[in-house]
């Protein structure tokens, strides 16, 4: 069996495919073929070695076989286990995805329902998390002003969509007018080319008090800006640093002004607050099925060029998720 492996930290190079036993499952566990899998920007940083949270589960030291998703068809079922071979699945924040075989506790496993695909149910990390950190983190109601960062990246995409199910005001930024163009299309009110514009410019003429609700995945300076963007009672959602820089916020800014910034990570979540994001996966699935919801993609690569898949993202030309097709 196929898998990549990150041989060391650093750049895209020290992914290579190697060959590894297949586990066979024990009685409370399943073993899937995989189809698809994906890449996260998680997967990136781990790989560089620059991902700031040490105690995570999915930040092994090297070597170690990277992803954080995937979806397939049951190979072989335990017997304790509900499924049965040729059940389409997929697994979320589980380590070790990029193969062509995984074995995973059955209470892991989740089905894909009819009318979604493999390759869809595949990249669902980035839709959790927009979901999550709208609603349940962000709490955002009709009549609002939402703010969504990088709207052309894989949670952007996400969440310009998401936001569709409230009638409320969407502001998105990103770096080119193709990525513009697509958030446009995805919903967006009004996309802000921040190469050029100041985002507290444009909340300073365009809006009355500010943004209510910001979600930030890049971190750093869009962090400490978009803090002075936020209305009274606004909300910041921070689940990322795609910048590299950690941000950090002075409490006055906030309690002066009823501000929050509210912390949201997927992994976290699944482990501690599952129910959150249960609520979520359910929505996700559902507005799939209903072809509501569209897993955007721009390019999708074999399993063995998961280093030119990584390239990439990691060179920002990706829109929406890239896949990693494993039966080619
Ligand atoms: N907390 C969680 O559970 C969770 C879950 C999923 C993702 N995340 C995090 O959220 C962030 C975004 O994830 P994503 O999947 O949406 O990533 P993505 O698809 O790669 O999009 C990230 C976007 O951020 C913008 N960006 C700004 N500065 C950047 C920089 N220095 N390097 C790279 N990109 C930069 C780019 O858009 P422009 O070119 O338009 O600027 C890029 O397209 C990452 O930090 C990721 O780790 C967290």
């Amino acid at each position: 069996m196929r898998a990549v492996v990150a041989d060391d930290h650093g750049g895209p190079e020290v992914l290579r495919v190697t060959e590894r036993a297949v586990s066979e499952p024990g009685p409370t566990e399943v073993r899937i073929e995989v189809a698809y899998t994906s890449v996260n920007f998680a997967d990136i940083e781990k790989r560089r070695g620059t991902y700031p949270n040490r105690e995570a589960i999915h930040s092994p030291d090297p070597p170690y076989v990277p992803g954080m998703e995937a979806a397939g068809r049951v190979a072989d079922a335990g017997s304790d286990t509900d499924y049965d071979p040729g059940d389409r699945v997929f697994v979320v924040v589980e380590p070790e995805c990029y193969r062509e075989s995984i074995t995973v506790p059955a209470t892991r496993v989740h089905r894909v329902p009819d009318g979604v695909g493999l390759e869809v149910a595949s990249g669902t990390v980035q839709f959790l998390t927009a979901h999550n950190a709208l609603f349940a983190c962000g709490g955002l109601t009709a009549g609002e002003t939402v703010l969504v960062h990088a709207g052309a990246g894989g949670v952007g995409t996400a969440a310009l969509q998401l936001t569709d199910s409230v009638d409320c005001t969407v502001y998105t930024t990103a770096s080119t007018e193709e990525k513009r163009e697509l958030t446009r299309e995805l919903g967006a009110d009004r996309a802000v080319d921040y190469t050029t514009e100041s985002i507290r410019q444009v909340a300073a003429d365009e809006l009355d008090g500010g943004f209510d609700l910001v979600l930030d995945g890049v971190g750093g300076k869009t962090f400490r800006r978009s803090v002075r963007t936020l209305a009274s009672g606004g909300r910041l959602v921070t689940y990322g640093l795609a910048s590299g820089d950690v941000p950090s916020v002075a409490a006055p800014r906030l309690l002066f002004d009823n501000r929050s910034v509210v912390g949201y990570h997927l992994e976290d979540a699944e482990t501690n607050l599952p129910q959150r994001v249960a609520s979520a996966r359910e929505a996700v699935l559902d507005g799939f099925a209903r072809d509501e919801l569209e897993l955007v993609t721009d390019r999708s690569f074999p399993l063995r060029r998961a280093d030119d898949a990584h390239r990439h993202v990691e060179d920002r030309e990706s829109v929406g998720k890239v896949l990693l097709e494993v039966g080619q």
